[in-house]
C-alpha cells in the first residue's frame, strides 16, 4: 500500500466496485475491496490494478475476504445487502439488510476502531442508525449516504430539462431516502439564479417527482439491480470530503438532535463533512409546508427504526 489513506470498501456488487473505481480515480486513497464471495473483490481489485496502468494513478487496491485486511481504515463504506428488485420498495429490504449491517459494523469496529463509517445499504437511514447502534461509535462517525444522490438526480434532471451545465446548479435534498424525500426548491439554483426564474412551477414539480421516483425508474429498467454509478460516486463525494478536510456542506444522513424540531433520529439533514466527520449540522429557513414534509419523512423512518428495535434484529 501507498501512504494515501485508506478507504475499505464493504460488498464488491455494482456499487461497491464504482465506488472503489472512482477513490482510484481521484488518487485519494488505497482502497480495500471486501466481499463474502471469494473470487470476487479480488478479480475486481485485480482487474482494477491492471486499469489503473493505463489511468496512471499511484493508488493501490486489493481485494479480499478476510477483515483483517481493513485494518486501520480511515473510511469504510458498507454497500453490503440485498438491493431492490422491481416492485420493491427500499423498505422491503429490512430484515435481511438489518442481519448484514449488523454483522458487517460488528467486523468493521474490531478491525477499524476509528474509522468513519459511511452507509449506502438500504433502506439507507434505518441502516445508518443500525450501524451507529451497534459500532458504539459518536453520531460524527457513522453517517448515510443518499442526500448527495437525490441531489445529483435532481440536479440532472434539471440540466437535462434546462440543457445547462450540471456543474453550475446547485440544490438541497433533505429528509429519508424514500418517497418522501424533501427536494428544496428555494435553495435550487443555476449560477446563482433562483430555479423559479427559469422553469414553471408545475414542470418543476414534475421534475422533482421524477428525482423522488430515481431509484425505482432505474430498478424498473435494470430488472434484476438498481442504480449502481452515481450511488458509487456519491459516497466517495463524502469521503473525499472527510480525507482532504474540505467542509463541505453535503445533504447526509446523519443523527439529528433537536434540529428541525426532530430529536434522535436519522435522516437526511445538510452537514458539513470534514476530518471528523459531521462536523455540524446546519439549520437552514424552511417553508411551513417543507417543514411538514421532513417531519412526515422523519417519522417514516422512526416507524422502520422502531421496528428493527422490538424485533431484536440488533
Ligand atoms: C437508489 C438506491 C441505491 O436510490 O437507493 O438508486
Amino acid at each position: 500500500m501507498s501512504s494515501l489513506p485508506k478507504i475499505s470498501v464493504i460488498g464488491a456488487g455494482n456499487v461497491g466496485s464504482s465506488a472503489a473505481y472512482r477513490a482510484l480515480e481521484l488518487n485519494l486513497a488505497d482502497v480495500v475491496l471486501l466481499d463474502i464471495v471469494d473470487g470476487l473483490p479480488q478479480g475486481k481489485a485485480l482487474d482494477m490494478t491492471q486499469m489503473m496502468s493505463v489511468t496512471g494513478s499511484s493508488s493501490r487496491i486489493i481485494g479480499t475476504t478476510d477483515y483483517s485486511d481493513t485494518k486501520d481504515s480511515d473510511i469504510v463504506i458498507v454497500t453490503s445487502g440485498l438491493a431492490r428488485k422491481p416492485g420493491m420498495s427500499r423498505d422491503d429490504l429490512i430484515n435481511t439488510n438489518t442481519k448484514i449491517i449488523k454483522d458487517v459494523t460488528e467486523k468493521v469496529v474490531q478491525h477499524s476502531p476509528n474509522s468513519i463509517i459511511i452507509v449506502v445499504t438500504n433502506p439507507l437511514d434505518a441502516m445508518t442508525y443500525v450501524s451507529y447502534k451497534v459500532s458504539g461509535f459518536p453520531k460524527e462517525r457513522v453517517i448515510g449516504m443518499a442526500g448527495v444522490l437525490d441531489a445529483a438526480r435532481f440536479k440532472a434532471f434539471l440540466s437535462l430539462e434546462l440543457n445547462v451545465a450540471v456543474s453550475k446548479i446547485d440544490t438541497l435534498v433533505l429528509g429519508g431516502h424514500g418517497d418522501d424525500m424533501v427536494p428544496l426548491k428555494n435553495y435550487t439554483s443555476v449560477s446563482g439564479v433562483p430555479i423559479a426564474q427559469m422553469i414553471q412551477d408545475s414542470r418543476l414539480d414534475e421534475i422533482i417527482q421524477r428525482t423522488r421516483d430515481g431509484g425505482a425508474e432505474i430498478v424498473k429498467l435494470l430488472k434484476t439491480g438498481s442504480a449502481f454509478y452515481a450511488p458509487g460516486v456519491s459516497a466517495i463525494e463524502m469521503a473525499e470530503s472527510i480525507l482532504k478536510n474540505q467542509n463541505k456542506i453535503l445533504p447526509c444522513c446523519t443523527l439529528a438532535q433537536g434540529q428541525y424540531g426532530i430529536s434522535e433520529q436519522f435522516l437526511g439533514l445538510p452537514v458539513i463533512l470534514s476530518s471528523e466527520g459531521v462536523k455540524k449540522v446546519i439549520e437552514i429557513k424552511l417553508t411551513p409546508e417543507e417543514q411538514k414534509e421532513l417531519v412526515v419523512s422523519a417519522s417514516h423512518v422512526k416507524e422502520l427504526c422502531n421496528f428493527i428495535d422490538e424485533s431484536g434484529l440488533i
